[in-house]
């Protein structure tokens, strides 16, 4: 028979309990077919007393027995008369050991053909035995087991799966959790709805190049989440990887709306909570070269002010500031001079000046209820027309408007700060009557 591609010998004192479990399923059909040769062998057959002892008393007295190195070093040399011509390894499993990873798995598939798997029973085996023969340890975990069998079974079923032929395809472990340092993305098979829960639209859609994005990014995702020690320590080596990767950091500190979001008029306490979030949009739109609000404007007086003329309103959710807005009824001169369209009339109207939401809320659906809020209170004040402008490079706040009834009317100059863009793009909605 042909040598098979990797052979594990388990050194226990309950060979038929090992036997029967990894000769099932994968790792057994494997073994059927000389893919890997897994042998158990009985530490007990190689005692030299007549009671076949294998174990004593600890010298120097305490609980349990120790195992002897005598039958140990007996069996192995056993093995290793059978295995001359393999790259050996002998491991002994050992609470003491180093913490087995895939990683370790995969060394131990690529440095040798051949694993001894020593189990240890009691209260574990002679020191002298694991300074003569045993060439590293191996720990499952940080906790103790009765004895080394389990370990092994692990050590051995991990190892074997990684053997060319005993899974179906490479690719099914190289997309698992811990091969590349990331755990697996989610799994979901028939029926496509259950329990009300239904799979995420992607995987049913067909277009592959999607499902690979997608599962790329739960699988950073989910690592975030449930190991964020391992997430840590994750080196992206592609490009894709590395903009996925700032897309999750940017969506992870970003919280929900668990409630409606309610407002009131703001109040001097409020004013260091809105100059944070100013202060963060200022960096957002800085970094989308969007020039407004990249100098001092606006500052704590100009909110004091607001706040004086009872036109500034903060947005609450749960307890939280998740955002201003100013919504003034003054006269807005700079507004009389439209270019390139016109306003739709001259009704009163009311000014949309400062609004901003929390970073953390943003795509939260936080900005979608900051312009249901200024309608109810245009409403409060009677007035049925909201003008507005931003910068004509504010993409996002320009799709927000379109998105809650504003419509574009032409472009207006605001006094910006010397140095600072004047020019707008001046939005209006009309509202409708409430039904
Ligand atoms: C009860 S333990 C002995 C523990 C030992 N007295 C100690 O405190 O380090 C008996 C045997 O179980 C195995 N074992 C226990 N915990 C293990 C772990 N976390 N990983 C691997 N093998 C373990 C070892 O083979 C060990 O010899």
């Amino acid at each position: 028979m042909e040598q098979s591609a990797m052979r594990i010998d388990i050194m226990t004192l309950f060979p038929d309990t090992v036997h029967a479990v990894l000769h099932e399923s994968i790792i057994g059909r494997a073994a059927k077919k000389g893919i890997v040769d897994i042998n158990c062998v009985q530490i007990r057959d190689f005692t030299e007393n007549r009671q076949r002892q294998v174990d004593d008393y600890p010298y120097g007295g305490g609980f349990g027995c120790v195992m002897m190195a005598q039958p140990l070093k007996s069996c192995l040399e056993y093995v290793m008369s059978t295995a001359e011509e393999r790259r050996s390894r002998v491991i002994y499993l050992s609470p003491q050991g180093q913490p087995y990873t895939q990683e370790t798995a995969k060394r131990l598939k690529r440095d040798y053909d051949h694993l001894v798997l020593v189990c240890g029973h009691y209260e574990g085996v002679d020191e002298r035995f694991i300074e003569e023969c045993v060439d590293e340890e191996i720990s499952l975990g940080d906790f103790v087991l009765t004895g080394g069998e389990i370990a092994a079974m692990a050590v051995a079923d991990s190892v074997c799966r990684l053997v060319p032929g005993v899974l179906a395809d490479e690719q099914c472990y190289t997309g698992e959790s811990h091969w590349d340092g990331l755990l697996e993305y989610p799994q979901y098979t028939r029926p496509e709805v259950w329990e009300g829960r239904a799979v995420p639209e992607v995987l049913i859609n067909g277009n592959h190049a999607h499902i690979e994005r997608w599962r790329r990014k739960q699988q950073l995702i989910r690592t975030k989440e449930k190991r964020p020690d391992m997430y840590a320590a994750f080196q992206p080596a592609s490009e894709e990887d590395r903009k996925l990767m700032s897309s999750v950091e940017k969506e992870s500190g970003r919280k929900k709306l668990t409630q409606p979001v309610v407002y009131r008029a703001a109040v001097a306490e409020d004013i260091p909570r809105i100059l944070e979030i100013v202060q963060d949009a200022r960096e957002s739109l800085g970094r989308f070269h969007i020039d407004q609000w990249q100098g001092p404007y606006p500052g704590a007086e100009r909110f004091e002010e607001d706040i004086q003329l009872g036109q500034c309103f903060v947005l609450t959710h749960a307890g939280d500031t998740v955002g201003f807005f100013v919504l003034s009824t003054l006269h807005e001169p700079g507004y009389d001079d439209i270019t390139d369209g016109k306003w739709s009339g001259d009704m009163p109207y009311c000014v949309l000046h400062r609004a901003a939401i929390a970073k953390e809320y943003r795509g939260s659906g936080a900005s979608q209820a900051l312009m249901r809020c200024a309608d109810e209170q245009a409403r409060v004040y009677g007035r049925k027309c909201i003008r507005v402008d931003t910068h004509r490079q504010n993409k996002p706040m320009q799709s927000l408007l379109r998105e809650s009834g504003y419509r574009y009317r032409g472009n207006i100059l605001v006094d910006a700060e010397p140095g600072h863009d004047p020019h707008r793009q001046a939005f209006e909605k009309l509202l409708k009557d409430k039904k």
